[in-house]
């Protein structure tokens, strides 16, 4: 307890020190992520904790804390998260005032259009939804699928002995990895530092300074690859951009939308093909029906998004003015978050939402967010979702989970597992 005691104390004083003369609370500044404020983001393995249940039944918008002076309020009801990301006129995504000067390489946004507002976002979020239309996804089909591929070559590879294969770094993180640099059209030389960065920079375990620090790396390297495609641009989402719009951005801008996809896209993914693989294993009927029709992969890859809902929390929302929301008022100068676990699990919506159910009639679900803001690769990730899993469940049906405990991540903003040890057969030879 006197160990807490001396904890607590020494946040209280850096979380003062954190404060930012004349420049609002610097949540860069902060090295850990008081446990009041990031309790949500605990589960108890794939569910969220029973808090979360209970919240929603008594308050679905409810106070969560109160720290450096700021109001925090979560959101758990689906009714009540969709009216506050549908609303920009009520709230803003600009974080800026609350990043003190740490957050920002330069004076411009920290990072996409997560953070960013109308007519800004409007005119950003343009440039880039041509690149996410099913035509230009369909160009992507065959690249995935060879990714995909390559990656179940080398797990058989490395698991034909009959010993463990951990998929997560030979399947669910390089997978869409890969797509990514695809997509951004990154050369080969540049992937191994997006790597890391791409995990540090959700981990809230090492507070404001790891996540943001691993922002501005992340955002320092794609500002370079932005500026060396201006003069030779490629032939992915960068260089699609420079050719067609180049006049209208400039290369801060250009690298925010790219770093914005990159991390958007990158953890999000890996996290859902790990867990995803990790509940079929659990359900083995439903992982062997996915090689037997399109219609049921759709069907499973959805109800997987909703139930693992692995984005936990929205990007926060700041109320312009007071807002009644749920019954409750949210003043200006407080921040909002959704909790998309809880609202995917809403009673309100039906029976049994808290359990996975592949025949389960697809639902309208929050994985992908709402309104204005809502996720722009939704559809590449459904498309790796969907090649990824048949593949799988095609290439190894004996697939087994070689642990009775998972590690999952504690505390992330996009939930996961470490790693995930399997075994390919059970007992008939491959293939
Ligand atoms: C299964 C995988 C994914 C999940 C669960 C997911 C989830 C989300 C969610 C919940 C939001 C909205 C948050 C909010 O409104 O506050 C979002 C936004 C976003 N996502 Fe995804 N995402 C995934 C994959 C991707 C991919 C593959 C990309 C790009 C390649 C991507 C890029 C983005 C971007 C750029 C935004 C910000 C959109 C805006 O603010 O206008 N995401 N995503």
């Amino acid at each position: 307890m006197s160990r807490l005691t001396t904890y607590l104390k020494g946040r209280a004083r850096h979380m003062v020190l954190a404060r930012v003369g004349g420049n609002g609370i610097d949540l860069s500044q902060l090295d850990r992520v008081p446990e009041s404020l990031s309790w949500p983001l605990q589960r108890n393995g794939t569910d969220p904790v029973e808090r979360i249940a209970e919240l929603r039944e008594r308050e679905p918008v409810s106070r969560l804390t109160s720290f450096l002076g700021l109001t925090v309020w979560v959101v758990t009801g689906d009714a009540e998260a969709r009216e506050a990301l549908a609303d920009t006129t009520s709230y803003s995504n600009d974080i800026r005032p609350f990043m003190g000067r740490r957050g920002s390489t330069t004076d411009g946004d920290i990072g996409g259009l997560g953070f960013t507002d109308p007519p800004d976002h409007t005119r950003l979020r343009r440039l880039l939804t041509p690149e996410f239309t099913m035509r230009r996804l369909e160009r992507l089909r065959p690249r995935v699928a060879a990714i995909i591929d390559g990656q179940l070559d080398e797990i058989e590879r490395l698991g034909s002995a009959g010993g463990t294969v951990d998929l997560v770094p030979t399947f669910a993180f390089p997978v869409p990895f890969l797509v990514i640099c695809e997509l951004l059209g990154l050369p080969d030389e540049d992937r191994d530092t997006f790597r890391e960065l791409g995990s540090a920079r959700f981990d809230v375990s090492y507070g404001g300074q790891g996540t943001f620090g691993a922002v501005s790396g992340s955002r320092r390297f794609l500002m370079e690859a932005t500026r060396k495609q201006r003069t030779n641009p490629g032939d992915g989402l960068i260089g699609q951009i420079i050719r067609e719009h180049g006049e209208e951005i400039n290369d801060f801008d250009l690298a925010g939308l790219a770093d914005g996809v990159f991390t958007g896209g990158l953890e999000t993914s890996a996290s859902m093909l790990a867990l995803g693989t990790a509940v079929l294993l659990d359900h083995p009927d439903d992982y062997h029906r996915l090689t037997t029709d399109p219609a049921v992969v759709d069907r499973t890859v959805e109800e997987l998004l909703r139930y693992l809902s692995v984005v936990q929390v929205s990007f926060p929302r700041f109320p312009k003015h007071d807002v009644e929301l749920g019954g409750q008022t949210v003043a200006k100068g407080d921040v909002i978050v959704c909790q998309l676990p809880g609202a995917n699990r809403d009673a309100r919506n039906g029976a049994g939402l808290d359990g996975f159910d592949a025949g389960r009639a697809p639902t309208s679900h929050l994985a992908f967010g709402h309104g204005f803001h809502r996720c722009v690769g939704a559809e590449l990730a459904r498309l790796e979702l969907r090649a990824a899993f048949p593949a799988l469940a095609r290439r190894f049906p004996d697939l087994a989970v070689a642990t009775d405990e998972l590690d999952y991540r504690e505390r992330s903003i996009v939930y996961g597992v470490e790693s995930l040890p399997v075994r390919l057969r059970t007992g008939a030879a491959l293939r």
